[in-house]
């Protein structure tokens, strides 16, 4: 079903077929010894008051009225919210919070009996979590090193879509290698910040303020980002940032709003050496197959880009970003000296509401040759069977509004030479190797 080799497959894409929920012979499960456990692990970060899950899931008396929609919810992987396909492409993701099949298991058949709390002496202590509107990177790198904000800008209750684009300056003296960048909008405007990017405006020769590089991009429901190691993503001293902040008003006036970027650097400490790194970029790739689209009233559309270099690279991490038609997206390379084609990545269960950077984890990442083409697949249903679909009678076209649509993916990049790439190549053979003798051994 994942394999979406047409379009005509769209209608099938998040429909659960009723044998996933069906009663299947299960061990007995109970929310004391078991499910409470996979409750803290996967969904109490977010369900939590003051957090922004609708509901709280801290004890058995909140859970127990929302079983059947949990089991829903999970059966269908669209809680927790992390779309990414398991059965094609890397599976070595950072950060990654997709639920083991095991514990999806486990919820549908403690549903299916009648979801019972079980004895009392079952339970796990209760578990600490970090106060709100705080980094997240913060506990494992500590504070950030340095921070930018926006200038303040008051967003309304209600009301259309916004955009706010200062310029400010960045307070950086040194040019030096980022380590981890997280953008943390406001807690009042949690809920209303969409997106927030910023980058660099650096003096070109003339003296003029041009636009350099992407300090970070976020999106709704984003973490923070990591450079993997041997890359360096630099700040340029002297400079300015610029901001695009696209507010979506939630019902909740917030004036003097600001957004601040975090931003982590390499140290002596990380056995980091500038000189032996290669320079690593995140852009928005634009692959939509010439710029302009139009999806029909109650009809479908995919969209195809491809993008190739002159040297090797590695890529470290796929963001894919569609608006409400869009339902899937998936990241191929297609190697023309070869003939090979190859899913990276792809996540056939699109939710605009969730916006993740794929990050491969060390070592598992995709390694490209010079000359082999990124191709970038995505998929629209403006048909009324797409659930998120506002207003199937409307002509959609490319555009920045919510409702308009959008076809791209926010990849970050490492840029090599022919030596490092052999060398990465050969590393990750031999790891793949490693991998496969565990995994044999296992079996
Ligand atoms: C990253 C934060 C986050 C995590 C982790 C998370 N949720 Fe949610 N959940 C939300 C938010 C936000 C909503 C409301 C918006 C939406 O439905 O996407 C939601 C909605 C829901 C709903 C209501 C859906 C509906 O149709 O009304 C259920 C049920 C749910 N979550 C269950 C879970 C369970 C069970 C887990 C863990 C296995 C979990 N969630 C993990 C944030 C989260």
């Amino acid at each position: 079903m994942k394999l979406l080799a047409s379009a005509g497959l769209i209608g099938a894409v998040g429909v659960m077929s009723a044998s996933v929920l069906a009663e299947e012979p299960h061990a007995k499960v109970t929310y004391a010894k078991e499910v409470s456990r996979i409750i803290q692990d996967n969904c109490q970060g977010c369900h939590q008051p003051s957090q922004i899950g609708p509901m709280s899931f801290m004890s058995y008396e909140e859970v127990r009225p929302w079983a059947p929609l949990i089991q829903l919810r999970v059966a269908q992987r669209e809680m927790p919210p992390y779309q990414y396909d398991s059965d094609v492409g890397v599976q070595h993701l950072k950060g990654d919070w997709r639920m083991a099949q095991e514990d999806i298991d486990t919820i549908v058949a403690w549903v299916n009996q009648g979801a019972p709390f079980g004895s009392a002496e079952d339970l796990p202590p209760a578990r600490e979590y970090p106060p709100v509107g705080e980094w997240r990177l913060a506990a494992e790198l500590g504070p950030p090193d340095h921070t930018v904000k926006s200038s303040a800008w008051d967003v309304p209750a209600e009301g259309q879509d916004l955009w706010w684009k200062p310029e400010v300056d960045s307070g950086i003296t040194e040019s030096r290698c980022i380590k981890a960048v997280e953008t943390l909008p406001s807690k009042a405007a949690h809920g209303s910040t969409h997106h927030a990017n910023s980058h660099f405006m650096v003096k070109n020769e003339m003296g003029e303020w041009v636009r350099g590089d992407r300090l970070s991009e976020f999106a709704f429901g984003k973490l923070g980002e990591m450079v993997p190691k041997g890359a360096c993503r630099k700040v340029p001293e002297d400079s300015k940032v610029g901001w695009e902040v696209h507010y979506y008003p939630d019902g909740n006036a917030v004036p003097n709003d600001q957004v601040t970027v975090g931003i982590w650097y390499h140290d002596e400490e990380d056995n980091f050496a500038e000189e032996d790194a290669y320079p690593q970029d995140l852009r928005a790739y634009n692959l939509n197959g010439g710029g302009d689209f139009l999806i029909p009233p109650h009809g479908t559309l995919m969209t195809q880009g491809f993008h190739s270099f002159d040297h090797p690279v590695r890529v470290d991490s796929w963001q894919p970003h569609m608006h409400l038609r869009g339902v899937a997206m998936a990241l191929e390379v297609f190697d023309p000296a070869t003939g090979s084609r190859e899913v990276l990545s792809q996540a056939s269960n699109w939710n605009a509401g969730w916006n993740h950077s794929h990050t491969y984890e060390d070592g598992f990442q995709p390694l490209i040759p010079a000359g082999a083409t990124l191709v970038l697949t995505a998929w629209y249903d403006n048909t009324e069977g797409n659930p998120r679909n506002p207003d199937p009678d409307q002509w959609v076209g490319a555009g920045q509004r919510t409702t308009d649509e959008m076809s791209h993916a926010w990849i970050a990049l490492t840029h090599l030479d022919e030596e490092g790439y052999e060398q990465m190549l050969a590393e990750q053979q031999e790891l793949l190797k490693s991998q496969a003798l565990v995994a044999g051994g296992a079996q």
